[in-house]
C-alpha cells in the first residue's frame, strides 16, 4: 500500500514495486490519477480514494490494511505536503491539515500496519520524513515539526518491531522534482540543479532502505552533507545557515 501515490515520489514507488510483479494498493484523493496509474501499472491494483486529512477516511483505510484477506506485506506512508510563508500568515485550518496528513494519518496507518505485520512476524513500513525533518525552518515550521515527528516516531518503531521481523525505514529526501514545490507555495527559482534529485531516484532509495531494515536514509549525497551537519551544529550555526538558505 502506498499513500500519496498519484504523483512525485508516490507515484515512482509504484511504478517501481510493480515492475517487480507486485499487486499494489494506492491511495490519494485523486481518482483519475489513480486509476489512469492502476491502468499503467500492469499488475493487480485496488485503487483507494480517501482525503487523509479527514479522520473516517483514514480509518478505513486503515481497516483495508489490518484485513486478513490479501494482507498488506508493505505499508508506505508518503502522502504528506506542506505550505511555505509565515506561521501567522498562513490560514491556520490548512495548517492544520499539514498535522493530520503528515502525523495523525501516518501514525493511525502505521499503528494499523504495525499490529498485523507483528502478529505476522514479517512486514514493512516506509515512512517518507525529508531532509526537513533536521531542520527546524521559518517560513517552514509546521511542515518541519511534523517531518521531526516522522523521523523519531518512525526511529522508535523501527527499535520495537525489528525483533519482531518487521522492517520500519524513514526516508529524507533534499528537493526533489514532484509537485511538492508547487503545492507549498515554494519558490524555487534560483536553486541550483546540483541541489535537485529525482523522484525515480528518491523512490528507488526508499525501496532498497525498506527491503534492507535500515532505520533511515538521507538521498543524495548533498543532502547527507546537509543533514550531517544539521545534526551536530549549534542551533545559532543552524539557525543562521538555514536563514541564509531561505534567503536565497
Ligand atoms: N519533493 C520534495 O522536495 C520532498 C522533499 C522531502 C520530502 N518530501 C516528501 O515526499 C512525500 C511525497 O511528496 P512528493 O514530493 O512526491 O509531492 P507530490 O508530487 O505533491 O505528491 C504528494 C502526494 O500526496 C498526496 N496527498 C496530499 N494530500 C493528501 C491528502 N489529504 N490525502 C491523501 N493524499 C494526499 C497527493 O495526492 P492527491 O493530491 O491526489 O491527494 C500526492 O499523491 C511527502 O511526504 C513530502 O513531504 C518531498
Amino acid at each position: 500500500m502506498i499513500t500519496g501515490a498519484s504523483s512525485g515520489i508516490g507515484r515512482e514507488m509504484a511504478r517501481q514495486l510493480a515492475a517487480d510483479g507486485t499487486a499494489l494498493v494506492i491511495v490519494a484523493r485523486s481518482e483519475e490519477r489513480l486509476t489512469d496509474l492502476a491502468k499503467e501499472l500492469g499488475v493487480e491494483v485496488q485503487v483507494m480514494v480517501a482525503d487523509l486529512s479527514e479522520r473516517p477516511q483514514v480509518d478505513w483505510v486503515a481497516e483495508r490494511l489490518a484485513a486478513s484477506d490479501k494482507p498488506i506485506d508493505l505499508l508506505v506512508n508518503n502522502a504528506g505536503f506542506g505550505h511555505t510563508g509565515e506561521f501567522a500568515d498562513l490560514d491556520i485550518d490548512d495548517e492544520s491539515s499539514v498535522i493530520d496528513v503528515n502525523i495523525q494519518a501516518l501514525s493511525r496507518l502505521s499503528h494499523a500496519a504495525a499490529a498485523v505485520m507483528r502478529e505476522r512476524g514479517h512486514g514493512g513500513i516506509l515512512n517518507v520524513s525529508s531532509v526537513a525533518a533536521f531542520a527546524p525552518s521559518a517560513r517552514s515550521a509546521t511542515y518541519s515539526a511534523t517531518k521531526a515527528f516522522v523521523s523519531s516516531f518512525t526511529d522508535g518503531l523501527h527499535q520495537e518491531l525489528t525483533p519482531h521481523g518487521v522492517h520500519v525505514s524513514a526516508l529524507c529526501p533534499g528537493l526533489t522534482r514532484t509537485e511538492f514545490q508547487e503545492r507549498a507555495n515554494y519558490d524555487t527559482s534560483g536553486i541550483p540543479d546540483a541541489l535537485w534529485q529525482e523522484a525515480d531516484v528518491v523512490a528507488a532509495a526508499g525501496l532498497a532502505a525498506v527491503a534492507k531494515n535500515k532505520a533511515s536514509v538521507v538521498t543524495g549525497a548533498q543532502n547527507k552533507v546537509a543533514a550531517g551537519f544539521l545534526k551536530v551544529a549549534p542551533g545559532g550555526v543552524r539557525r543562521f545557515a538555514t536563514e541564509k538558505l531561505n534567503q536565497k
